[in-house]
This record gives structure tokens, sequence and C-alpha cells, in this order.
């Protein structure tokens, strides 16, 4: 039996490992699926592609992108398909629920541990955000970056006209809102078109009241959702939204981000790719515009990891393995990631190659608590996260602070429990 075992596991090794191109029995292929379609997020991923080619010259790439920010479009396509039983060669997913819950548990992917095995690579990643593409001992998806999503972007030059420190918290943001809003600028840019980006700031502000440990209780069963903070954090977000452009329900997250740049507003709160929209925009960091965590007690990083994994029936498996060895490499992540505004999820990644922003994300990320995203799918399944978009861009408009209270509680208990 064990003998058997052994030859098994050889066979798998040999055909796990079968990646130059010599070893692709038709026209090499892969078709790859993400989000990265929108201003700031195509280029990394193009430029990761060439880095795929210059691999395998003769692999042909579908580079299959649906628009949409945080994947609003996408992820609903790749539901189907998977349920179909079509799958995309390879697939962006977020470590964590939306992995495991949507993908994993459901029996729809195949584990990869023996491949980082075979190309030595497991030990080059950071354990934490293997953990977040990993169930059961299995490693299922390779995470191809970290972002960061608490950070509160700003226009440099409009703070200092106006003498305010960069806010660190609710309390000086919303003094800060408020002389600029008497100062008749707009204060905060929001594009919530797609919902999520009304969700993302809502977890910035319910990390900063609960601190990282009750936060991450929330999805451990640890904290309960009749905490009353969660009070607090509805009626925060309730009052910075007086603070936001009127037209914000009908921009996108690159519209609201962009705004700090043309002098429009002065604070937006977004994930780090923001930075690198805002570069490919041609913003430079530290001078055209100006970064500060928003944090938790004790410090907090809200993760938010991109990941690529190998779906079970995968048309063209040999491509798919031979992208997820580009994602996974040193080469692939340091020509991405300082593009799209993400640090590497390997630990021997050359820091030289990042500008100031995300050196100090690097720093920030070995040093403090993660806190998994929820607008981004690391902290709760889908379900959950659907009912928290709705909920939250229904009290923007009619702001009953115990209907949005019920409301996260009844899907707490949904989708939680
Ligand atoms: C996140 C994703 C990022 C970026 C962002 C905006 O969900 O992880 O890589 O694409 O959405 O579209």
């Amino acid at each position: 039996m064990f003998k058997w075992m052994k030859l098994g596991k050889f066979c798998l090794m040999i055909l796990l490992g079968a990646c130059s191109l010599s070893s692709f029995a038709e026209v090499p292929k892969v078709e790859i699926f993400s989000w990265w379609l929108g201003g700031g997020e195509e280029e990394g991923l193009q430029a990761l592609i060439k880095v795929l080619k210059r691999q395998y010259p003769a692999l042909e790439v579908n580079n299959a992108s649906i628009a949409g920010g945080a994947g609003v479009n996408a992820k609903a396509v790749l539901q189907t398909r998977m349920v179909e039983g079509l799958p995309p060669d390879s697939f962006q997913v977020h470590g964590g629920a939306e992995l495991i819950d949507s993908y994993v548990k459901t029996g729809m992917m195949e584990p990869i541990t023996d491949l980082l095995k075979i190309w030595q690579i497991r030990e080059k990643f950071n354990p934490q955000i293997i953990e977040l593409c990993s169930y059961r001992g299995q490693v299922y998806s390779i995470p191809l970056n970290v972002h960061r999503g608490n950070v509160l972007w700003y226009n440099k030059k409009l703070l200092a006209r106006y003498k305010l420190a960069p806010p660190t918290n609710y309390e000086t943001l919303l003094r800060a809102c408020q002389v600029l809003k008497k100062a008749g600028i707009i204060p905060l840019a929001l594009g919530d078109r797609n919902k999520w980006e009304a969700t993302h700031l809502f977890e910035t502000l319910l990390v900063q009241e609960l601190g990282a440990i009750k936060y991450n209780g929330l999805w451990k069963k640890q904290t309960s959702f009749n905490d009353p903070k969660l009070r607090i954090v509805l009626e925060r977000f309730k009052k910075l939204s007086q603070y936001v452009n009127k037209n914000h329900a009908a921009l996108t997250w690159q519209d609201g981000t962009k705004m700090i740049l043309e002098g429009k507003a002065v604070f937006n709160i977004m994930g780090d790719w923001a930075e690198g929209y805002l570069k490919t925009l041609g913003g430079e960091p530290g001078k055209d515009f100006g970064w500060v965590a928003l944090l938790g007690k004790g410090g907090n990083y809200m993760i938010i990891t991109d990941t690529f994994g190998l779906p079970k029936g995968a048309l063209h498996r040999q491509g798919a393995l031979a992208w997820l060895k580009t994602v996974a490499s040193v080469e692939g992540q340091d020509i991405f990631n300082p593009i799209k505004g993400s640090i590497p999820s390997r630990l021997d990644a050359n820091r030289a190659l990042y500008d100031p922003y995300l050196r100090s994300s690097m720093d920030d990320f070995a040093k403090l608590t993660l806190t998994p995203s929820i607008a981004h799918g690391s902290a709760a399944p889908f379900g959950f996260v659907g009912a928290l978009n709705d909920l939250l861009n229904t009290y923007l408009v009619d702001g009953q602070t115990e209907v949005a209270l019920k409301s996260i509680r009844q899907a707490a208990h949904d989708y939680l429990e």
C-alpha cells in the first residue's frame, strides 16, 4: 500500500514538474481570469504577462479580464463558470474566505502543496499569507501580492494650504473634514458605484474602533455582533458621509481616488491599489500625494491578498502551471507589485525596487497585527459581504442606524454561524 502511495506521489511529481515548453502536448495556451482591466490595475498584469511570455515564449496567453473594481462583475461570471464546470485555467481569487469557502470546500480546486515542494519555494513565502491560501494542511493558491486596505490618501499641497496635519484616526479626520468643508473644498472623495467601496470605508472605521484583536474575533465567533461599538461605527460612517462628494454613487473607485490628484478633494480612503493608480496617472508618492494608515488599537494592517490557483478540470493545465510558476517567481512578483501598489508575498523579494510608500507598507506588514478585509473577501464568505454591501449602501441613503444594525446582525446570523 505504502509502496503504491509512493509511486503515485512520484508520478504526480513528474506531472507537476513538467512545466517546460517541451512538455506541452499541443499548442501551449493559458486563460488567465482577473478583473485587472481598470486604470492602474492593467499595467501590473500586462507587465507580469510579459515576464510569463519571456519565461515561456511559445505560450499563447488569453488575458480574460472582466472590468469592475474588486471583481464586482468578474466574480459573478467566475462563479457561474465554476458551477458549470467550465473553469478558467487560473483565476484571481482573494486568499481567505473567498477562496476557501467558495472554491476549496466545494471541491473545485486542486491542492498545489506538492507543486510548491517540487519548486522548492514553500519556505520563500510569508507563512501568514500561505495560511490564507490553505485548508486542512493543503495549499490551494499562490499569493501574488499583499495589499493594505486601511490607508488614507491625501493631496499634500491642499493639506498644507489649509494648515492641517495628516489625520490618523476618526476624530482628527472628522475635525479636518469640518475645516475643509467650511473652506469650500470637498473633504473626502468617495466613488461607491459598485457598493464595495462604502464597505471598504466602513471596515476601516470598524477596525479602528474595535482594535485588531476584537475585529479578528468577529470572524472567530469571539466578538459578538451585539457589541455596542458597532453602533458607534455606523454613526461615524454616517457622519463622515456628510463630507463626501455628492456624486459618489455615480463614481468608481478610480474616479474617487483621482479627485485627490486633481485637487478636487483632499482625502480618499482606499486600498493601496490607489497608489498604483495614482502613479500611472503621473502622481509622485510623497510629493503629489501622501498617505497615513488609519490604525485600530495597537496597530493593524488590513490585509488583502490576490492569489491564483489551479481549478479542477482546467482545459490547459500545463499552461496554468507555467503561469503559476511565474506568479510564484521573485521576478514576477518584483515586476508586478511595484506597479500595482502592493508588496510581494515572497520574503526574498528585492526591497530596493519598491518606492517609499511600499517600503513603509513592508515595514508595517512585518510588525503589525493582520486584519483580513471584509470588502475584499478575506474575512467573510460572499453571502455576508453581499449583504453588508447592500445594507451600507441603503444606510448611506436613509441613515437609519437601528435598521442597519439589525441587518448586520441578521447577515452575521445567516452567513457566519
Ligand atoms: C481588490 C483587489 C485589488 C484591486 C482592487 C480594486 O479586491 O484585491 O488587487 O484590484 O480590488 O479593483
